[in-house]
């Protein structure tokens, strides 16, 4: 058992390969956190931290008037307010029972053999119960009948843990949630640095790094959606951690709504990361004999620096998360035709762009934005899912059927959640759309959020994805979402109960998407909105794969990706080859460096192929070729960052038996500045021989000596290279 738990001291060790990590129920039953990190035995205890009178601190009444002992400064695993600990807490609600204040302490326990899973919302799943091992701690407040399971899942090989807290409330009268967060994590010392992903629309998920302060780092979305703007993870690691050493971890929300990460460098010098859903204006009523799921949290462990760290987070993601049906199965390369020819198009331009693309080996074409109701622009149409017969001069069937003649498959852009104001579904329900009916709308892409909270609306939605679905063999759906949500309000609930529509709006949309994985499980479903503004663990427990950003400048792009690469695996980054000038830039591109940035992920087009020269077709017949027969190998390899800075970018995948490495070099520097760029390969069998063009050597030799360039030759010179053992 990865769970381990000592009734003698009523200690809780959790064991995975390289990580440990233990809490302890005190004799108060306070559930203290005691050690998250390199494995230990069992038996080994870790001193308790410190407990001492700090000054200004709170003593419980059972404390019965001990000084030392203060929930201000005890390390603990789900901390909450009302107990003289100042931090921030984890748990906070208020009905006359417990008039704002809880006490959490154990009750109980279980063990128990493979994963948790939790209604209504994704989660890590176990492959076989052998993989994983779950603890569920049962916590009481000691004055009222609310209750906190908290949720332990350990995957021992995969390195990976999970959290998730259910709040139940027993007492005889409603409780009232503002705050719920899944992870509380205590550590005793702050000299750390953290690492989030900030960005904003099509320049998301770039890494910034900074040491930590005294006070309160936080980091959320309160846009509804996870958003551009940050992402819901987390690293933290020890200063002077590489991509190859140092001791570092990471935090990953499973939640694609509005969510709040904190880490407060405390008063005593010790450290707490909490993570949660965004609990701005959350008013949750919890029934009597009601309950509250808080989403789960991924926490990955390396002492072998934040290289390790990703690899450890792929592997999960991809094996763990992602659907079984997708998770090692080929994706099909797409051209899609969105700046390609934005709203303009007809279905005989469609199949023209089809048909070519089909020359340089695309699979499938995503027929994107305007394809149904009266939509020629982004003014009108949203919620109106009847194809536009007229504009594409056919049917949906006889489109397909003209694809699959020339050897392409049919995929479907959808924005299921939106609706426009000029659009019958509004004309008829305009009850339909959140917001207050006496505060005016407040518009984004002139567009309004559908109240999908509504089980009404859901219903519309599954009815007009199954029609749809119906009237052509669809093997794809790029699910967007084009704005961020504001003014949430429901005219379809009462009151009191609009504080609860920000989680309710996720729990409505993990829903449908339920909904489209269940009935359609071959489908290949593609997160999207506004590119990667719900690029999140919530939305690749459905999709396998995410338009990763609209920028596709491959020079920014590459950073895109490689940022998003921190947490999420390659094979869930979309990322297509795209026109030169660039379309968001204007930046002028090789076509190396569009299609070998496309190759750091889900390899797809987005380009008029009538404005490619024959070399650039001829260049990309051969290179797609290459990215079909080496798919495995990008989509399931150990991912390793090489180099990254303002000059160039590497990156290389090796196969799980070592035996074959693909790297690619970017020149990104705006100017061709020539330089020597020596890249060290990681990851390949130290004693084996590999060839690497002409050369052969043994993988020490490519490892220490690496290979050498003199670059760019040209500006934004780029290379790919294959290694393969002998
Ligand atoms: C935003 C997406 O990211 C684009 O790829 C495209 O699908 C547009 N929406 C269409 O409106």
């Amino acid at each position: 058992m990865a769970v381990v738990f000592n009734k003698d001291d009523m200690t809780f060790t959790l064991q995975a390969e390289n990580y440990s990590y233990q809490m302890k129920a005190d004799e108060k039953g306070v559930l203290r956190h005691t050690y998250f990190g390199r494995r230990i035995d069992c038996s080994d205890r870790s001193a308790d931290y410190p407990c001492k009178e700090y000054g200004f601190s709170g003593q419980p009444s059972d404390a019965e008037n001990d000084r030392s002992y203060s929930l201000d400064s005890i390390l603990q695993e789900y901390p909450v307010s009302g107990t003289g600990d100042y931090r921030r807490t984890c748990l906070e609600g208020y009905n006359d029972e417990t008039a704002g204040m809880l006490d959490l302490r154990y009750q109980s326990h279980q063990i128990l053999k493979g994963k948790y899973s939790l209604k209504g919302l994704p989660a890590l799943f176990a492959n076989c119960e052998e993989e994983c091992d779950t603890l569920i701690v049962t916590l009481k407040d000691r004055w009222s009948g609310v209750f906190a399971d908290l949720y332990y899942a350990v995957f021992p090989q995969k390195n990976l843990l999970t959290r998730a807290v259910v709040i139940r409330n027993e007492s005889g009268e409603a409780f009232v949630l503002t705050r719920a967060m899944s992870l509380c994590l205590d550590f005793p010392e702050a000299e750390k640095e953290i690492i989030h992903l900030p960005g904003c629309y099509a320049m998301e998920r770039v890494p910034e790094r900074m040491r930590l302060v005294r006070g309160v780092t936080s980091f959320s979305s309160r846009r509804g959606h996870s958003s551009h703007h940050e992402n819901p993870s987390v690293i933290l690691c020890d200063p002077g951690t590489d991509e190859d050493r140092g001791t570092c971890m990471a935090a990953v929300l499973v939640y694609s709504g509005g969510f709040v990460i904190e880490a407060e460098k405390t008063h005593t010098d010790s450290l707490r990361l909490i993570a949660g859903i965004d609990d701005h204006d959350l008013r949750w009523s919890l029934a009597p004999g009601a309950s509250f799921t808080a989403p789960e949290v991924i926490l990955a462990y390396s002492e072998s620096g934040l290289g390790d760290l990703s690899r450890t987070l792929h592997k999960g993601i991809r094996e763990n998360l992602i659907s079984p049906y997708w998770s090692d199965r080929e994706r099909p390369v797409v051209i899609n035709n969105w700046e390609a020819t934005y709203f303009d198009y007809d279905g005989e331009k469609l199949l023209r762009i089809a048909q070519e693309a089909f020359s340089f080996g695309a699979q499938m074409l995503v027929l994107d934005d305007g394809w149904f109701g009266e939509r020629s622009d982004d003014t009108s149409s949203l919620g109106d899912w009847k194809v536009n017969e007229k504009k594409l001069g056919c049917t949906l069937r006889e489109l397909a059927c003209r694809l699959s003649d020339i050897g392409m498959q049919l995929g479907l852009w959808i924005e299921p959640e939106m609706i426009s104001e000029d659009s019958d579904l509004y004309r008829s329900h305009p009850d339909w759309v959140l917001g207050h009916p006496g505060r005016g709308r407040i518009y984004s892409r002139g567009q309004l959020v559908l109240d999908i909270t509504r089980e009404d609306v859901r219903q519309y939605l599954k009815d007009s994805i199954d029609k749809i679905m119906a009237q052509a063999d669809i093997y794809c759906l790029k699910w967007d979402m084009n704005r961020s949500i504001c003014n949430l309000y429901s005219t379809a609930r009462p009151g009191a109960s609009q504080g609860e529509l920000r989680h309710r709006y996720v729990l409505g949309l993990y829903e449908l998407l339920d909904y489209v994985k269940e009935r359609y499980p071959h489908l290949l479903l593609e997160g999207c909105s506004g590119g990667g503004g719900r690029f999140d663990a919530g939305i690749l427990f459905y999709s396998p794969q995410i338009w990763c950003s609209d920028k596709t400048d491959p020079i920014d792009r590459v950073r895109i990706q490689t940022g998003t690469s921190l947490i999420y695996p390659v094979s869930s980054i979309s990322a297509h080859v795209s026109q030169s000038p660039n379309h968001q830039t204007q930046r002028e591109t090789p076509i190396t460096a569009r299609c070998y940035c496309a190759m750091q992920g889900a390899y797809g087009f987005e380009v008029d192929p009538s404005v490619l020269s024959a070399e650039e077709k001829a260049f990309l017949r051969k290179e797609t070729a290459f990215y079909r027969e080496n798919q495995g190998l990008i989509r399931n390899g150990a991912f390793y960052r090489l180099h990254s800075d303002e000059l160039y970018s590497a990156w290389s995948f090796v196969s799980e038996d070592r035996k074959k490495a693909l790297m690619i070099l970017v020149f990104t520097a705006e100017k061709a500045v020539r330089q020597t760029v020596l890249i060290r390969l990681k990851g390949l069998h130290e004693t084996a021989l590999y060839r690497c063009g002409s050369e052969v050597h043994t993988g020490r030799y490519f490892m220490q000596e690496g290979l050498q360039w003199s670059g760019p030759e040209y500006l934004y010179e780029s290379q790919k290279i294959l290694i393969e053992m002998i």
